[in-house]
């Protein structure tokens, strides 16, 4: 499950008329990266938490006819559209009316949940595997084959600026597996429980769903996934999976940035010209 349906109000005004989720690392949107982190963890059925004027995330993932047949009449190369194909069926969509919060957002998709555990990905959180190892998610789709029940991504950063996530209260460790004993949503940085993050990949049981049903609003004003997720704790198993590999907050502009230069960097097409560009910047 991807929750779209946010504003982006951090990006205006170049989010005014497209989603953020659109917005391009090098020559890929945001969801892209995401879609494709699920479905290498073997993910087929990808649920859209979409909202007003976020119908071009279900547009790049639709057959787009008269650009197809134009490219093809003049012999150029389709494959560069291969990740924005679906199978029919595989991309399911629910509109979330009104901006009430993630953990809304993902209530909004419980009809389509059902009764099986589910994934949820933030596309915001631009989540990249070592070279030649996993993404996050199939690394948590391992876990969950070991010891299942709910499992989220951890990371940790630097204890001031903890106040923008959602924090855990570790308990034991075994390898990159931490047992949870809680969850604050956005706690100041003197009352937070640890410096371990919640980096926007979760896998979890359905009856999160009944618990968000009956949740009230929390940090912010709005109905947070953390707070339901709080209290199942004790209820079913519950761990933290740190993530091997790097994490870009492409939900702020610096980090934006930062995972453009990174990620184009390291392109066989493209690295070597935009080394060479930012050396010659960097000078001045
Ligand atoms: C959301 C979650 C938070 C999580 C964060 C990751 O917050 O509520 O728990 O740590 O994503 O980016 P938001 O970014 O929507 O404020």
């Amino acid at each position: 499950m991807f929750p779209v349906a946010g504003l982006g109000t951090r990006f205006l005004p170049a989010t005014k008329a497209i989603p953020k989720e659109m917005l391009a690392i090098v020559d890929r949107p945001l969801i892209q990266y995401a879609v494709d982190e699920a479905r290498e963890a073997g993910i087929e059925q990808m649920i859209f938490v979409t909202g007003r004027g976020k119908t071009a995330i279900v547009e790049h993932f639709d057959i787009a006819y008269e650009l197809e047949s134009t490219m093809s009449e003049r012999g150029r190369d389709m494959r560069v559209l291969d990740a924005t194909r679906a199978t029919p069926g595989d991309i399911i969509t629910v509109r979330q009316q009104v901006p009430l919060g993630l953990g809304h957002a993902i209530w909004c998709a419980r009809a389509i949940v059902g009764v099986e555990p589910f994934a949820i990905l933030l596309p915001d959180e631009l989540m990249i595997g070592r070279k030649n190892g996993s993404g996050c998610m199939k690394q948590m789709v391992e876990a969950y084959g070991e010891v299942g029940g709910n499992l989220v991504s951890v990371l940790e950063v630097p204890h001031e600026e903890v106040s923008s996530y959602g924090v855990i209260a570790p308990g034991e460790l075994r390898g990159k597996l931490t047992e949870v004993r809680g969850l604050v949503e956005k706690p100041a940085a003197d009352k937070a429980p640890s410096n371990k993050i919640v980096s926007g990949r979760y896998i979890l049981q359905p009856e999160v769903m009944r618990v968000l049903e009956a949740q009230g609003k929390g940090a912010g004003g709005e109905v947070q996934l953390t707070d339901a997720m709080a209290k199942m704790i004790g209820t079913q198993p519950f761990h933290a999976v740190t993530f091997d590999g790097r994490r870009f907050d492409c939900g702020s502009k610096t980090g934006f940035v930062e995972a453009t230069l990174a990620l184009a960097l390291e392109r066989q097409d493209i690295g070597a010209e935009v080394r060479a560009m930012a050396e010659r910047l960097l000078r001045g």
